[in-house]
């Protein structure tokens, strides 16, 4: 039976590894080489990536790829985006050209403002409670001023507190309710040091407040945190062309095309089930873009998904139109974004990505990302209503299949080429291999 370790942290990075290896792995060699062939050469580097967090054993890779063609209120870009997935980056691609020639992307961000809560217990009078806030509210706001000096003198910083009675969902809750406007910055850290001491002033300040009892002055602080629902924090990204130009495709007609596309878009609007798969296809778009720029993605992605289900049911987040032979595809989304400070200042993909994008600011961000994830839709509608996803998915998904075969680079070419003209499947691969194989050995 396995025992708990106690002081793993304080292991060196190969003691770590030893351990791992020896308690979990059948064979312990072939499991520190595969841990360990991922170790960067370059010392300072690796202890960068080391230091990024606690226990790092080894480096975990993903695919940087590249989305070109990426026309956005009339500037091109090439997106950076970091994925798994075989099909995203082509389908960003391929849909980016797409529009390309039909007036590109046009992009607004909406709105900036980005939210927090101090969430609090307390036995008493509202009005009392009220009347305490009131009182208090400038304080708070002067107590934090070391936090927010540098963040004010570039026109961020805080830009309202409200107290909300919540007790009626919840006995004696209620909260601080406070926005920011954080500029470039994503602003997590700035935010939660705001939060953290709105609460130390309010809690002590509360304890000398002469018109609460004894019960009513012990306010009782039960958290301080940023929340990652930004609503006003929001960007419109939309695509629009008459119908007659979205032609491409010789097996469907511009018109029955158009027409098809808003009839998906609005199963999505109406079907949980449809929407939740069409908006992680927006997601592809979106997480690649925000993870190639260092930003935190479970941020986005929780954010994303609770706007998605605003008005009571989860729906989908793009939308389209035709409206006098015009076809307009288009979403809003929030995006907190972050184009200095955590990340962005340290990795080095991450500042080659920033750099390929013409150092944005943290709104010209929320634009590129909101195109990405719009052409990613796009693509992914084009292909349902026409052709399906498999024919695309699949001929994507076959380098990765041949891999897994363990196929040569001249096989590989062999392979991809009878491809072009067949239809992907496992077993049709794993034949095509084998007849080669067989062939060539004869
Ligand atoms: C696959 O990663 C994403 C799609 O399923 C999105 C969609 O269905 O719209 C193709």
């Amino acid at each position: 039976m396995r025992k708990p370790i106690k002081g793993f942290s304080k292991l060196s990075k190969l003691d770590k590894i030893e351990w791992i290896a020896a308690t979990y792995f059948t064979d312990a060699d072939a499991a520190k080489h595969a841990i360990t062939q991922y170790w960067n050469t370059d010392q300072k580097l690796q202890q960068l990536h080391d230091e990024f967090i606690e226990n790092t054993i080894t480096n975990y890779y993903l695919p940087f790829g590249v989305a070109p063609n990426f026309l956005i209120n009339g500037k091109l870009y090439t997106i950076p985006m970091a994925i798994e997935e075989s099909s995203v980056v082509a389908a960003a691609s391929k849909a980016a050209k797409f529009w390309l020639n039909r007036g590109g992307f046009k992009s607004t961000v909406i709105s900036t403002t980005k939210n927090g809560q101090v969430h609090f217990m307390y036995q008493g009078d509202f009005d009392k409670l009220q009347q305490f806030f009131k009182a208090v509210k400038p304080k708070l706001i002067e107590d934090s001023q070391h936090i927010t000096k540098s963040m004010k003198k570039r026109g961020g910083g805080i830009l309202d507190i409200k107290l909300i009675d919540k007790s009626e969902h919840l006995k004696d809750y209620y909260q601080l309710h406070a926005t920011f406007e954080t500029l470039d910055a994503m602003g997590a850290n700035f935010i939660n040091s705001c939060l953290e001491q709105f609460a130390k002033t309010f809690k002590t300040e509360a304890l000398h407040f002469d018109d609460f009892s004894e019960a009513e002055s012990r306010i009782q602080i039960v958290m301080s945190i940023l929340s990652n629902y930004v609503p006003d924090c929001l960007v419109r990204v939309e695509v629009s062309c008459p119908v007659e130009d979205l032609s491409e495709d010789q097996s469907i007609t511009a018109k029955e095309f158009a027409h098809k596309f808003v009839q998906a878009v609005k199963i999505a609007e109406i079907e949980p089930y449809r929407a939740v798969t069409h908006n992680k296809g927006i997601m592809n778009g979106i997480d690649a873009v925000v993870l190639a720029t260092g930003n935190d993605f479970r941020a986005v992605e929780a954010g994303v998904h609770a706007y998605a289900s605003r008005n009571g049911s989860y729906s989908s987040l793009s939308h389209a139109e035709i409206v006098d032979e015009v076809f307009t595809f288009w979403m809003e989304i929030p995006l907190a974004l972050g184009t200095v400070g955590g990340l962005t200042n340290l990795h080095p993909l991450v500042k080659v990505a920033l750099e390929m994008l013409d150092q944005p600011t943290a709104k010209e961000l929320m634009q590129i990302v909101a195109a990405a994830g719009l052409a990613q839709n796009f693509a992914a509608l084009r292909s349902l209503t026409t052709t399906g996803i498999q024919e695309g998915h699949m001929k994507m998904h076959l380098m990765n299949m041949l891999n897994q075969q363990h196929a040569t680079n001249n096989e590989k070419e062999i392979i991809i080429a009878h491809f072009k003209n067949n239809t992907v499947t496992h077993s049709a691969v794993e034949t095509a291999l084998s007849n080669l194989r067989r062939m060539r050995n004869d």
